[in-house]
């Protein structure tokens, strides 16, 4: 039998070939203050409390995560039926995507905002419309809505508080685009639980209307994968079609639950955490020739005059912040999350040194 060399590139899918990956630094040596994670440990016990449980690894997970769900429903207030876990909220975007979009559908960003949805996008074939921030940082409402308008729009998608911003938009300004589209919105608030506002209650008044949530972010558990949906129970339905059957695996689903029986303690993490945001807020302010954006969330936006030498002097240092590389209208900027209150202090001393023109070899 002749040998026939293969050459895998050439069966890639066109959309595959022109995706630009979501870049994710891997350096746990450096103090990470890149991915708005939540730095602080576990709250007290419930590591032992999650290694303790007799879980069942060599069986599949309830594919309908019919428990994470009901204790998730009494977290939210919103019924069981109504929502959808995801291997982190990424796959829930993919999956909203696979479920509204594709070729010849259109979905509505407002960038500069989260990678994620234009990559999905691209992977689901689904045409980006982008409708830019105003001054980079506030939500054009109106020019959103012409956008929607279109018959190919089938989804919109508001980050709020936006990432990499930290801006809060106005609810009344997204429940007009959820009361006057007529298309899915997609409300996603992986922040929410430090910006203290939430959609949720409006989900019983719009079947177009969709929140995207996440354990990664306030409740520190980034390293699981796991993220929620919710919506009326006929749209989840909806999505529900596309969703691998055993997507969310049963470790993550026990720590879930958990989770949310540690509601007071989380509660005191986040606080710290947004005092702690409003320190590095205060610290980046008074570094001459810095431009500071304000923050809904647990992460900073920042314009230093020379945003890829201040990565550079940061890494020299051992902090690893997030280059955001152009922003449209905003320019390069860097965007910092909080971390422990050590770390936080040590980046403020180390911004004040690059402040100050001193470098490091
Ligand atoms: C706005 C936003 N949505 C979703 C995600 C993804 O979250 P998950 O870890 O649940 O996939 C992130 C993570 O950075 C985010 O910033």
């Amino acid at each position: 039998m002749k040998n026939v060399l293969c050459n895998p590139e050439k069966f890639v899918r066109p959309e595959v070939r022109k995706l630009i990956p979501y870049e994710a630094k891997y350096m746990p040596e450096c103090i990470k203050l890149d991915a708005n994670e939540n730095p602080f440990p576990w709250p007290k016990g419930m590591r032992e409390e999650l290694f303790s449980e007799k879980l069942m690894f060599n069986r599949y997970p309830d594919g309908m995560a019919q428990d994470l769900k009901r204790a998730i429903a009494m977290y939210t207030k919103i019924p069981v039926e109504g929502i959808l876990t995801g291997n982190g909220s990424d796959e829930l975007i993919q999956l909203i995507l696979l479920t509204f979009g594709g070729l010849g559908k259109a979905v509505i960003i407002h960038p500069p905002t989260f990678g994620m949805y234009q990559i999905s996008a691209h992977l689901t074939n689904t045409t980006v419309v982008a409708v830019p921030l105003v001054n980079g940082l506030n939500l054009n409402t109106e020019q959103m809505l012409k956008a929607a308008l279109s018959p190919e729009a089938h989804v919109v998608i508001i980050c709020n508080p936006n990432n990499p911003t930290g801006t809060l938009f106005p609810r009344a300004e997204i429940l007009q685009l959820v009361r006057e589209s007529g298309k899915i919105v997609v409300v996603d608030e992986a922040y929410a639980e430090f910006a203290e506002e939430t959609l949720m209650p409006e989900i019983k008044n719009y079947p177009n209307l969709v929140i995207l949530r996440t354990f990664s972010k306030s409740f520190g558990m980034a390293g699981l994968r796991l993220g929620y949906l919710l919506g009326q129970p006929e749209t989840i339905a909806l999505i529900d079609r596309v969703r691998p059957p055993y997507n969310v695996n049963v470790f993550s689903q026990q720590a879930g639950i958990l989770a949310l029986g540690y509601l007071s303690e989380y509660q005191v993490q986040i606080q710290c955490l947004k005092a702690e945001t409003q320190k590095l807020y205060e610290g980046l302010t008074q570094i001459p020739d810095v431009v500071v954006y304000p923050t809904q969330t647990n992460f900073i936006l920042f314009k230093p005059g020379d945003p890829d030498g201040w990565t550079a002097e940061l890494l020299k240092r051992g902090f690893l912040v997030r280059n955001m590389g152009v922003l449209p209208i905003l320019g390069k900027c860097l965007r910092v999350s909080a971390g422990l209150p050590e770390e936080n202090n040590r980046f403020l001393q180390a911004v004040r040194e690059i402040g100050t023109g001193v470098t490091r070899i």
